[in-house]
């Protein structure tokens, strides 16, 4: 199994640790109508199920005004835990319409960008795999995962989908933006805005429309040992 691979996968179970870890008691969705179809088997904080990541996009704010909101999602971004506080995140992005924007476009694999084109602003995630010394930071992905989680569900409480991908040129984004080797290259995030009926489309709002679900329970925490499945 290569290096990117491992990592990616040690990314994405972060990301699924900790949006079930993570407590959000209160939160506001704007006015967006909470979706139903995802039923939880144990009773959690509603924002954890409001989460999507949604394909069925469209523009509503202005650049400046999503350059302000963007900033609070790297807020939330900031306060996760991480491994002797270490904080080996890192974060670039572009906004829909600057040159920023186009140099990720171009990274994004032609499935993703049909839907990613409606988004209003694209996130790279870095982390950093080793101290300044050249010794390694075991947990660094793990802890990128655990900040992006907190960006995402900040995302969702400003009524904004954030929607995360790993099929872009892994290898371009590295070349475009001079990433040197101390930086693993983990996932990007396409920010965006949940498109209304008027502006909607129907093949992405069909996939939107599909029953997500996730493993049992049981099949995913034991008290005791493990059992493979
Ligand atoms: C690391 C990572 C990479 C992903 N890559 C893509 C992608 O390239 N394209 C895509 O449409 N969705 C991508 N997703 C989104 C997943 O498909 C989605 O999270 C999963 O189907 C569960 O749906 P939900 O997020 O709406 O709960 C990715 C998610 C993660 C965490």
């Amino acid at each position: 199994m290569t290096r990117d691979l491992l990592s990616l996968k040690m990314f994405t179970f972060t990301l699924a640790t900790a949006l079930l870890g993570l407590l959000f008691t209160s939160c506001s969705f704007g006015n967006k109508k909470p979706s139903y179809k995802r039923i939880a088997d144990h009773k959690i904080a509603p924002l954890f199920l409001q989460r999507e990541s949604l394909y069925d996009l469209h523009r509503y704010l202005s650049q400046e005004e999503l350059s302000n909101k963007i900033l609070q999602l790297f807020e939330a971004a900031r306060w996760a835990p991480s491994e002797y506080n270490k904080q080996p995140w890192k974060f670039i992005y572009g906004i829909h319409g600057t040159q920023h924007w186009n140099r990720l476009f171009d990274t994004v694999v032609p499935g993703n960008q049909k839907w990613v084109t409606n988004a209003g602003a694209l996130i790279v995630v870095l982390s950093q795999n080793r101290n300044t010394d050249g010794s390694p930071l075991p947990s660094h992905s793990f802890d990128t995962g655990l900040a992006v989680a907190q960006l995402l569900l900040q995302a969702t409480t400003l009524g904004l989908v954030a929607h995360p991908l790993g099929g872009f040129k892994h290898d371009n984004v590295r070349q475009e933006f001079n990433i040197p080797e101390e930086y693993t290259i983990e996932a990007m995030v396409a920010i965006g805005e949940k498109a209304s009926q008027e502006h909607s489309n129907e093949s992405f709002s069909k996939r939107d429309a599909r029953q997500i679900n996730r493993k049992p329970l049981s099949e995913i925490a034991f008290e005791g040992n493990l059992k493979s499945a």
